[in-house]
């Protein structure tokens, strides 16, 4: 009876995040692959509150050849969606950065100081899939140099780290932040990148965990993943190694 109650206290049958402050996600109507309307935002943001979150920062896409998205695009549909939230008694501070993918438009961007930073003055960086970006150390070293910290967007997806772990170790040693997407650890993106996922956590080099969302879908895979025992294996690693989302909270 006694050993009943203490699993029930044990395991994480709320379904809740292990932050508060959600780092990384496609919440804003209309502007990327995520959310497409004010609607469907409502009910994603209403959804991330249920599972403890109490401040997202939206990183919509900012690419060059999809979605060139710009501090005034963001701007308005972020002013779009923050009165629909009031109004359906969504309490969720929201605040807009954006997911910058490594191309031309980003160079031009970073040229012309016009980044949009995290607080904290953390840029989320996402390079391409198929290759490394051409020269990221020195890229990480030009932004450390102009005060801004770099945030490797879940670095566990880039399949040509797998075998070059070596790269990803010298990364962190330079100061480079790096986020992981909670989804990861599902298998959603492939078995391989779960376990690149695992080992980042292994060795404690996840500083933050988002769960990028773009979708409904996405949450409820996610808050099944929650209550079940995988996820409690990480979150027992989690203790050793915590978090920085939470450090946004009060900025
Ligand atoms: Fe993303």
């Amino acid at each position: 009876m006694f050993n009943l109650f203490r699993k029930k206290a044990d395991s994480n049958e709320s379904g809740k995040l292990p932050f508060q402050v959600e780092v990384h996600c496609h919440v804003l109507p209309g502007i990327d692959d995520g959310s497409k309307t004010v609607e469907s935002s409502v009910e994603i943001v209403g959804k991330l509150q249920s599972m403890g979150i109490r401040k997202i920062i939206a990183t919509p896409h900012i690419t060059n050849e999809t979605f060139p998205n710009t501090k005034e695009t963001i701007e308005a549909a972020c002013n779009l969606l923050k009165p629909a939230l009031i109004r359906e008694g969504i309490d969720v501070e929201l605040v807009y950065s954006a997911e910058y993918r490594l191309d031309e438009l980003f160079d031009k961007i970073h040229a012309e100081k016009a980044l949009i930073p995290f607080p904290k003055s953390c840029v989320l960086i996402e390079n391409s899939f198929i290759q490394p970006y051409w020269a990221l150390e020195k890229l990480i070293f030009d932004m450390q140099t102009e005060q801004l910290n770099p945030i490797i967007a879940h670095i566990e997806r880039y399949a040509y780290y797998y075998d070059d772990k070596k790269k990803v170790e010298a990364y962190k040693q330079q100061g480079c932040l790096f986020q992981v997407n909670l989804l990861s650890f599902t298998g959603y993106y492939g078995l391989s990148t779960r376990d690149f996922a695992l080992w980042l956590l292994s060795e404690g080099m996840i500083d933050f965990m988002g769960t990028d969302v773009h979708n409904m879908r996405q949450l409820h895979m996610l808050e099944t993943f929650l209550q079940g025992k995988t996820y409690k294996k990480i979150a027992e690693q989690l203790k050793r190694f915590p978090l920085k989302n939470d450090l946004f909270l009060t900025e």
